[in-house]
């Protein structure tokens, strides 16, 4: 069962008094109640998670299928970042998941660029990151960091069981799962406002790109518009280093491109 007081009893001392934390049955999507909060002001963050999401969403509007009881919905509020590091948040949030997963279950995901976890060639979760905007002001102010983790096989359409998966487990402690995984990015979002983005290295370590053959589609709509290549590294912003046959080699980025391993 999600329960606040256990979710609060995981945080780092230092992080309780902080965070605003609210846990609900069924919610539209943990990201839109999570971009509505006004946090009151001793509270610095906030964390929104739901037993259940009628319209779970992923990058490029793709539904994250989101049953009650089966996988953990969670958003994340926090301070942005500063604005030549903001594409960092959603490589952060990776490892910061995959961690925690790894601590919390000992299972460990793996990577793939730029915002899905991986278990034996399944995905079992992904991270959507939003941008919260002060209107006053015109600037980011916070970003909602979504993070939807699998936990059992329910859900999953039995067409897409040979690319979706999850952790298969069924009596996990979610509360457990969640304050580790907020404990962990606070602390990478404070590293990298510290100009310390040593976390990058551990995404690197978690890639399961780096090395592979992969499709480069162009553009995410049309996907006639695509060349092979090898992921070779993901550099400091981010952005996955190809390299094409003809001894080209360029950094992508998320946002203009998508691939596929062969
Ligand atoms: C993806 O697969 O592209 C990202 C999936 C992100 C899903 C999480 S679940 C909690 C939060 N609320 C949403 O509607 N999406 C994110």
């Amino acid at each position: 069962m999600l329960n606040k007081r256990s979710i609060e009893k995981n945080l780092l001392q230092n992080l309780a008094a902080q965070t605003e934390i609210k846990v609900f049955d069924n919610v539209s999507s943990t990201n839109d109640i999570a971009k509505t909060i006004e946090l009151s002001p001793e509270k610095v963050y906030a964390i929104i998670t739901a037993d259940h999401q009628s319209q779970g969403r992923g990058r490029m509007n793709r539904q994250f299928i989101s049953p009650p009881a089966a996988g953990i919905y969670l958003s994340l509020l926090l301070p942005a970042l500063p604005l030549d590091k903001l594409l960092l948040a959603t490589p952060a949030a990776a490892v910061a998941a995959a961690e925690a997963v790894a601590e919390t279950t000992g299972i460990f995901p793996s990577i793939k660029w730029v915002n899905d976890l991986y278990i034996d060639k399944k995905k079992i979760g992904g991270i959507l990151t939003e941008a919260v905007t002060n209107y006053k002001t015109g600037q980011i102010s916070h970003l909602v960091v979504g993070i939807g983790i699998n936990c059992t096989d329910a859900g999953i359409p039995s067409d897409e069981r040979n690319q979706i998966g999850s952790l298969n487990i069924s009596h996990l402690d979610r509360n457990m799962l969640i304050a580790a995984v907020f404990n962990k990015l606070v602390a990478i979002f404070d590293s990298i406002k510290k100009d310390d983005i040593s976390f990058m290295d551990k995404y690197r370590n978690l890639s399961n790109l780096i090395g592979k053959k992969v499709t480069v589609y162009r553009s995410h709509m049309d996907q006639s518009c695509c060349l092979d290549a090898t992921a070779v590294d993901i550099d400091c912003s981010g952005n996955l280093v190809v390299e094409f046959a003809d001894g080209t080699v360029e950094h992508l980025s998320s946002g203009e491109v998508s691939v596929r391993e062969i």
